[in-house]
């Protein structure tokens, strides 16, 4: 990437024109990797996603990128990386005149729809990390996203554009910033932005587990990433990102 400014991160990035998945591939080599490795491809085969659904991988469609990480932090603080990831990616876009949002736990939107999504995958023995990966995904360019286009869409599709390395560098170099923070234990800035940028908090939204819905008011993130919300009866309680999705009212 053309005039990259980070000390590690993305220092190396091993690049294939397709690939199964660029998680798959950096679980696979991440116990041999610098920390801040990256795996980027143009296309993958079998792209996932959360819950193990598919991530939808086309070339045409976007990019898509694994980052080996390897912190040494509590299990209990793993899914903060997602949220790390979440507020940089924001924060690139916004810098690129792009109103992108976060929904919680690992969505970025644009004008309501999702543009991008994360997966971070961790390999840890009982109370060790052995490495983090976190895996983005980011359409990028006009396409149909058929059956999905409600909930789906591209930055292209929403009217904006961006060159794909000016991204990647922008995400890179903020990234980096946020993540040695969260190392040196400052998670201001992150915090700061998943509230300023967050399509959630301050709403009632709903609950969604298991088919069963639920409205509750979104309050806030803590500093595990879960999310912090007020139910019917008045009762603070702690969402942790597992299974649960989230609707708007
Ligand atoms: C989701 O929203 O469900 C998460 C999608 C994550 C997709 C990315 S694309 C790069 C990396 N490799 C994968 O196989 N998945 C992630």
């Amino acid at each position: 990437i053309h005039c990259l400014n980070t000390k590690y991160l993305a220092q190396n990035i091993l690049f294939f024109q397709t690939i199964d998945s660029t998680n798959t591939y950096a679980n696979k080599i991440a116990e041999k990797s610098e920390e801040g490795t990256v795996v980027l491809a143009n296309e993958q085969t079998n792209g996932k996603g959360r819950t193990g659904k598919k991530w939808i991988s086309e070339e045409n469609v976007g990019v898509y990128f694994s980052i080996i990480l390897k912190p040494e932090i509590p299990l209990s603080k793993a899914s903060f990386l997602t949220q790390i990831a979440g507020a940089s990616l924001c924060l690139a876009l916004n810098k690129n005149n792009i109103p992108a949002k976060i929904k919680w736990p690992n969505d970025i939107i644009v004008g309501g729809k999702k543009i991008s999504g994360i997966l971070t995958e961790m390999n840890a023995e009982i109370d060790r990390i052995n490495f983090i990966v976190v895996g983005i995904g980011i359409n990028l360019y006009k396409t149909s996203f058929d059956e999905l286009s409600n909930v789906a869409t591209s930055i292209e599709n929403e009217g904006f554009e961006i060159e794909r390395e000016k991204l990647l560098k922008d995400f890179f170099e903020i990234f980096e910033r946020l993540y040695s923070e969260f190392r040196k234990n400052s998670i201001v800035e992150t915090r700061k932005t998943l509230r300023d940028y967050s399509a959630v908090l301050g709403k009632e939204i709903y609950l969604i587990n298991n088919g069963e819905k639920e409205k509750v008011f979104a309050e806030n993130i803590d500093e595990n990433g879960n999310l912090i919300v007020r139910d019917q009866m008045g009762i603070i309680r702690t969402v942790f990102s597992g299974e649960i999705s989230i609707r708007g009212l």
